[in-house]
């Protein structure tokens, strides 16, 4: 491992298939579109795309529900446009990231399948969770854990073999666990056949040249043996109602670990996931700069930062997603201290700290800063719903992406954000595809509000998104205006700022330099010196109160995230690059 590899400093930009460009007109996005649209990100300034799945799959979960981990599902294309994919953005310079979903398949994978046909005791079961359920012919599910998505986390099988999907208990046959929906059934861990087969999924993708995988569900492969009840709620999401972060609870009084994540076995799996990448690109050979290195990144939503660290030890995974920065309220105090304790935590075992701000399966952070701070984070917005303040939330987004971008480490974008999308919040609840919203029982809107399909072209059918007028999900008219042509060029557009942003940061090595703060600011601003290897000095001043702040004397601005005042001072919910 080397200091300069690249995913130590990278910006990442999550591309969600189904909603980027859609190259055949049917409304949905797929690789065609995503690799016509590749230099927009070459133009962006980004280092890598993510890529949400494309695996064959009936899309129960928009398809973190897979069917088959080595093919493309034909909604997206196929296999050879995925390799087009590939190779067109190595041209372009960019590297690949795939979304792997090892913690669950859907229900229609050969091996559930096989589990559902060949009975209670068979060697396909041991492949899944299954369980005889409780009570008097064992109609009561095998332990009392609820799904993430709402409902519980068991589903009953026939005695003769399929499930209907429902917790009838007449049924008659076990119970298999699903943490997320009934069509997500959790594979067992405990059995080599799961692991072997993971291992040669990576070994299937890293052959057609990605550059490294996004594992879904970290935290959650390996479930504490003996299943036993939880009483508290199955937190994830970081959907955890305004408790306080797990490092300001005392030890004492914090519950128990909750036996279906953050188990200390997931650890053992991703050694050995780590010495398979490492295979591909020897750390011991000769001219090894860490260009070349295809990297694993956990979505593990655990508490505090110190357990986030453990999947990014040496000889784990590369990266984290940092769900601590992405949940921080707009307060100074707070950001002050999410930046410490993440760069303590990834320093602690060597590993770059991550910032992001959005994603798939949060409501985007322009929408979610136009809310009254303090608020807890909302599991999607709908009609009747207390809305966001758009032109607030837009300013603060923009402010909190200039400051995430300064800080060293790596970075992730959520398409669209580039944009300044807000979510949409006007949506009809019959057109929603989340199964948040059915398990809820209607009460969590859940995640299409992020998902809207993007505005490319502000006069087009569909804003441009494809040949058509089809969406997946409907557009709101504010998506117009808000289109990539109506962007570049445009002075002052986000579009603009993000550009800038991204170029002067990888002019200026930021994502590569170390921080200090810096003193003599009131306690509403988050004010720092990014400091580069050579020595050379960014100053980024955010100003979260409600009086204008000074710049230090003897600099100048390198950008802003807003005007300034008229005479140069920065303004509230702006953050300002400088240089001395
Ligand atoms: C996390 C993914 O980001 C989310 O979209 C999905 O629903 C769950 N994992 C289950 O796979």
């Amino acid at each position: 491992m080397t200091g300069s590899a690249w995913w130590r400093h990278a910006v990442i930009y999550q591309i969600y298939p189904r909603s980027w460009a859609d190259g055949d007109g049917d409304g949905i996005g797929d690789l065609l579109g995503i690799t016509a649209r590749l230099p927009y990100l070459r133009d962006l300034g980004v280092d890598a795309v993510w890529l949400s799945p494309f695996y064959p799959s009936p899309q129960a979960d928009a398809g973190y529900d897979v069917a088959d981990y080595r093919d493309v599902d034909p909604l997206f294309g196929t296999l050879a446009d995925a390799d087009t994919l590939l190779a067109t953005a190595h041209e372009l310079g960019l590297k690949v990231i795939l979304d792997l979903v090892p913690n669950h398949s859907s229900d229609e994978h050969e091996w559930f399948r096989a589990a559902l046909d060949a009975g209670p005791g068979s060697p396909e079961r041991a492949r899944y969770l299954f369980r005889d359920g409780r009570g008097h012919a064992g109609d009561l599910p095998p332990n009392n854990w609820k799904s993430v998505f709402g409902g519980p986390a068991w589903t009953r099988v026939r005695s003769t073999g399929s499930t209907d999907g429902s917790t009838d208990s007449s049924t008659g046959g076990q119970w298999y666990l699903h943490l997320f929906d009934a069509r997500q059934p959790d594979f067992n861990w405990d059995n080599p056949q799961v692991r072997a087969e993971f291992e040669d999924v990576l070994r299937f993708w890293l052959d057609r040249g990605v550059d490294g995988f996004r594992v879904d569900v970290a935290h959650g492969l390996v479930k504490e043996s003996g299943l036993a009840d939880w009483d508290e709620p199955l937190y994830l999401l970081g959907d955890d109602p305004g408790a306080p972060p797990a490092e300001k609870v005392p030890h004492a009084h914090r519950s128990r670990r909750a036996p279906m994540w953050d188990q200390k076995g997931v650890h053992e799996i991703y050694r050995a996931w780590r010495r398979i990448l490492s295979s591909y690109n020897p750390v011991d050979a000769d001219g090894y700069s860490g260009d070349n290195d295809r990297i694993l990144v956990a979505e593990a939503w655990v508490a505090p930062q110190a357990r986030v660290a453990r999947y990014v030890r040496d000889d784990e995974m590369h990266q984290a997603f940092n769900f601590d920065f992405l949940q921080t309220q707009w307060r100074a105090g707070d950001l002050r201290d999410v930046i410490t304790t993440s760069l303590a935590a990834g320093d602690s075992v060597g590993a770059p700290t991550t910032w992001v701000l959005s994603n798939h399966d949060v409501v985007r952070h322009a929408s979610r800063l136009g809310l009254p701070v303090g608020t807890t984070r909302p599991h999607g917005i709908g009609i009747g719903d207390p809305q966001p303040d758009a032109v607030l939330g837009l300013r603060r987004a923009r402010a909190a992406t200039a400051l995430m971008l300064s800080l060293p480490g790596s970075a992730y974008l959520y398409q669209g954000e580039e944009l300044g999308l807000p979510d949409s919040t006007d949506m009809p609840d019959d057109v929603r595809q989340d199964p948040t919203w059915p398990r809820s029982g209607h009460v969590e809107r859940g995640r299409d509000g992020a998902r809207v399909p993007m505005p490319w072209q502000g006069d087009q059918p569909s804003y441009g998104f494809g040949p058509s007028e089809k969406t997946w999900l409907p557009q709101p008219a504010s998506y117009a205006a808000l289109a990539v042509d109506r962007q570049l060029g445009a002075p002052g557009s986000t579009l603009e700022l993000y550009r800038a942003l991204l170029a002067v940061r990888r002019e200026r090595a930021l994502g590569a330099g170390s921080l200090s703060w810096l003193a003599g600011y009131s306690e509403d601003v988050v004010a720092f010196v990014n400091t580069k290897a050579n020595s050379e000095r960014s100053l980024v001043v955010t100003n979260l109160g409600a009086e204008p702040v000074a710049v230090p004397t003897g600099t100048t601005v390198l950008l802003s995230s807003g005007p300034l005042t008229p005479d140069g001072r920065v303004p509230t919910d702006t953050t300002v690059w400088l240089t001395e």
